[in-house]
């Protein structure tokens, strides 16, 4: 039995560009009502016409994580793409990054659990590690959110937040049982499926009857998010999974080194920050900067908080994540 470990990461995010001004011109909204209630002052969203798709974005992130990795494309065992904006309907994105990327053959598997999709991955590859299946696995969080909002005043209250980019992370093994992932919870509602969701086409109302009902006020194929019962689920889930972490981990919340939270919402990470009593250089945001990428927002802030030394050897680290179905989770790591 082995542990398993992070030993390169890497982001990608497209280049244009999209302020809270950008936005203002389009639809009804402001700049100041999205930064009280959300943090964000801009996004990425990918141009049209560009080459930036989701597996895309993931293959440049994992380049870069490869490469600080130290090895090469043709040693990695599994590829775990984590997205709910894939490329197809089906096959999933893994299998555009395999090819891509060279892998003869390699195992790639699709995580389809929203905005705890990284988490889950993460925590899967632990277990395929942990067991000697596999021992480099390459875990890609990846989201291509921008073409499928709704950029009208109708949409307004989802389509400011989300943004695109990717980001990856190398795992391998680990000999010691006190260092790299200590712990994962993994968590489901499904009764709250619905709540925030994107429901239409579905298996009960494919795209021919869609077509033949010919409703122009249907608007099921856009994201649908109640916001205000999102935000007070993420803060008690987001809060019960750290403690629990925490307490496997026998630290105390001022040990932590940085809490990467999934960039939903700044206001649900400063409730959680609060709620236990971090301080500012405890908790890793960037939000600020990419609006919420979903499953791509913890690897984006992971490879960011590393690149500025905020993550590095001995760090005690924690990832946390809350999202549609609902489903949350927290990793923690020694690193
Ligand atoms: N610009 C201007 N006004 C807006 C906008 C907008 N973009 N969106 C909504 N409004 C209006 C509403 O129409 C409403 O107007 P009314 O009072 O005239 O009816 C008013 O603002 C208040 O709307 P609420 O939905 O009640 O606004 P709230 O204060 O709840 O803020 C928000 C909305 C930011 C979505 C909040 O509920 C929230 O933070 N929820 C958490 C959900 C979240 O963070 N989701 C992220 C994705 S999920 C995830 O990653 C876990």
């Amino acid at each position: 039995m082995y542990n398993s470990k992070i030993i390169g990461l890497g982001k990608y995010l497209p280049e244009n560009v999209v302020t809270n001004a950008d936005l203002e011109k389009i639809m009804d909204t402001s700049d100041a009502w999205i930064q009280e209630r959300t943090g964000i002052k801009e996004r990425r969203h990918i141009l049209k016409g560009s080459d930036d798709t989701t597996y895309y974005m993931g293959v440049k992130a994992s380049k870069i994580a490869i490469e600080r990795a130290g090895i090469s494309p043709q040693e990695i065992d599994l590829i775990l793409f984590a997205t709910l904006s894939p490329d197809y309907y089906f096959p999933g994105s893994g299998v555009l990054v395999q090819e891509a990327l060279e892998i003869p053959n390699c195992p790639a598997m699709d995580i389809r659990m929203q905005c705890s999709g990284f988490v889950y991955a993460v925590a899967t590859a632990d277990q395929f590690i942990k067991t000697g299946m596999y021992k480099n696995v390459l875990v890609i969080g990846s989201e291509y959110h921008s073409g499928g909002l709704d950029m009208t005043s109708r949409g307004r209250n989802i389509s400011v937040i989300f943004g695109d980019g990717a980001g990856a992370v190398l795992m391998t093994r680990e000999k010691s049982k006190k260092k790299g992932i200590l712990n994962s919870q993994l968590h489901s509602e499904g009764k709250y499926a619905q709540e925030l969701s994107l429901i239409g086409p579905n298996t009960r109302r494919w795209v021919p009857e869609i077509m033949e009902e010919n409703n122009p006020d249907d608007i099921s194929y856009f994201p649908h998010m109640n916001g205000q019962f999102v935000f007070k689920n993420a803060v008690v889930r987001f809060s019960e999974v750290i403690m629990a972490g925490l307490k496997k981990a026998g630290w105390r919340p001022q040990e932590i080194d940085i809490l990467i939270p999934h960039q939903a919402n700044l206001r649900i990470s400063q409730f959680v920050q609060k709620k236990f009593g971090l301080a500012d250089k405890q908790v890793y945001n960037n939000i600020q900067r990419y609006g919420n990428t979903t499953a791509a927002s913890i690897p984006i802030a992971l490879t960011e908080a590393w690149e500025e030394g905020k993550v590095k050897k001995g760090s005690k680290v924690i990832l946390a994540a809350f999202g549609s179905g609902f489903t949350w989770g927290s990793i923690t790591i020694q690193w």
